[in-house]
């Protein structure tokens, strides 16, 4: 174990493989292109969907708050992010800066783990998107059978079909995949401000109040591998509504804030990734957040939050007013938006996948940069299948959680990793610096690490297995295969890196 922690690839191999001849992307994207990508892949399932579910069932009219706390987190988060992706630009994000910072294995830990985020992510949002177009059908009088189609689908053709769609759309080119994102950005941004603007007509005084309902007993249900962690560990009982429910609330609409970072994937195809990466993140991330809080207030406003719809809250506030053309509206921008986020869940993956490889910790040969349009193309297919194998058969709605602690615990191993970088390589040109250093990315790791203890302890226990069959993966293959091994030489890295500290 100890040999996988010495082995720490340096920051200038890991820029020099970005130029090899067979590995290298194409340099298009602008510091606007990436903030398109950042909004094009955090609005989705959680302004459309968890809003409802979670001032309903935990918040109440204070989900408003909750997004509050989310978005602070994800912005203590998005600095260390900003930090690392200007010094090491380098495709692959929290897996890219794990390898610069604690070595081989916590990186080949955090690159297994990003597989809950990014593929687990695009499965879950598939499904919602499948679940969307057939609410749409159904509103024109012509659904798809339930068995094939939806969010209970026992097969989801529509959800294997938006999979294979965007896979497609990634191999032909990340220049074609922005274009395509600008497109749909601008639709769901309209969406939004649309429900935001009208929406505001309607609001009433008296929906506000209480803002905080007041706690509630947690039920019968919530308790053992179901109740967060945190409950079971300390016997500490958040119950519902309250200001524990507020909190408990700000672990699930996290779901909403996830995608910043994969700004942060795409750091190798940045035109200027010192300028442009640290705008990007963090631009999406402001923009995001303000919208998200305008449309908690306002749709806790039109309707009372014991009212509001679990599976389509935005649309269903319009109809309760009275306006049942904006709810098609809407329904058709949801599901405009939650196609950019299938496809940049999937980039991110394909482009953490094509760094593992190209280490040698996976098979080299997937690796190969399509010679006509630059993009990792076998990575990408191998990506899609297993998504779309994902989203067609898995019981996903359970799920959803993994994919937060998946992140979560990305963003505590960035955020730690960001001091430890600023020890061992003081040297490095930074062109975005974390402020406060070190107390604001200590404060990072532990309001993510609160985060997780929000979730059930069920998820915890999904997580660790998953944990443990990345273990065995490593130890009997990518170990051996390393480029540590079959290169030799960058094992003095870490002697290397040693030496400049003294
Ligand atoms: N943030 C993305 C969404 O809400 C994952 O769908």
């Amino acid at each position: 174990m100890a040999a996988g922690t010495r082995r720490i690839k340096s920051v200038e191999d890991s820029i020099r493989d970005t130029d090899e001849p067979e590995h290298r992307l194409k340099k298009h994207l602008s510091g606007l292109d990436l903030a398109v990508f950042g909004v094009g892949v955090i609005i989705g399932t959680g302004i459309f969907v968890l809003t409802g579910v979670v001032a309903r069932d935990q918040s109440g009219p204070a989900v408003a708050i909750s997004f509050v706390i989310a978005g602070v987190v994800c912005g203590l988060a998005a600095l260390c992010y900003a930090e690392f992706a200007s010094t090491v630009p380098v495709a692959g994000s929290a897996y890219t800066f794990s390898y610069a910072t604690f070595g081989e294995l916590v990186a080949w830990i955090i690159g297994w783990d990003l597989v809950l985020e990014l593929a687990l992510g695009a499965a879950t949002v598939a499904v919602g998107w499948s679940g969307y177009l057939n609410q749409l059908l159904a509103d024109i009088g012509a659904p798809l059978p339930e068995s094939i189609a939806g969010e209970t689908a026992r097969f989801n053709i529509p959800a294997i079909a938006i999979v294979a769609l965007m896979t497609v759309v990634l191999v032909l080119g990340i220049k074609l995949s922005s274009r395509v994102t600008a497109v749909i950005v601008v639709i769901k941004v309209a969406i939004v401000l649309l429900v935001i603007a009208v929406g505001l007509f309607f609001v009433k005084a008296a929906n506000y109040s209480p803002f905080v309902p007041p706690a509630q007993p947690a039920e019968a249900g919530a308790s053992g591998w179901d109740a967060p962690l945190v409950q079971t560990l300390f016997g500490f009982s958040q119950g519902t509504f309250g200001w524990g429910g507020v909190m408990a609330g700000a672990a699930v609409v996290f779901f909403a804030f996830i995608g910043f970072d994969i700004v942060a994937t795409a750091a190798e195809e940045t035109k200027d990734p010192g300028r442009d990466l640290p705008r990007g993140i963090l631009g999406s991330l402001a923009i995001c957040t303000i919208l998200y809080v305008a449309v908690s207030l306002v749709v806790v406003g039109m309707q009372r939050y014991s009212e509001l719809s679990a599976d389509a809250p935005l649309a269903a506030a319009f109809s309760d007013v009275g306006l049942p053309v904006f709810a098609t509206i809407i329904s058709i921008g949801a599901l405009a938006g939650l196609t950019s986020v299938v496809m940049i869940l999937m980039l991110g993956q394909s482009r953490v996948l094509f760094a593992m490889s190209r280490d040698r910790l996976l098979p080299p040969g997937l690796a190969a940069v399509h010679p006509r349009y630059g993009t990792p193309y076998k990575i990408t297919i191998g990506t899609g299948v297993f998504v779309a194998i994902l989203a067609a058969v898995a019981p996903l709605e359970e799920l959803a959680n993994l994919v937060n602690i998946g992140t979560l615990f990305a963003f505590v191993l960035v955020s730690i990793g960001v001091i430890v970088l600023r020890r061992t390589r003081p040297d490095l040109p930074r062109s975005f610096r974390v402020p406060l250093m070190p107390v604001l990315p200590i404060v990072s790791a532990l309001a993510c690490l609160w985060l997780m203890l929000n979730l059930p302890g069920e998820t915890w226990w999904r997580f660790v297995i998953w944990m443990l069959v990345g273990a065995i993966v490593y130890f009997g293959y990518s170990r051996r295969k390393s480029r540590f091994v079959t290169e030799g030489g960058r094992e003095d890295a870490g002697a290397a890196n040693a030496a400049r500290r003294d």
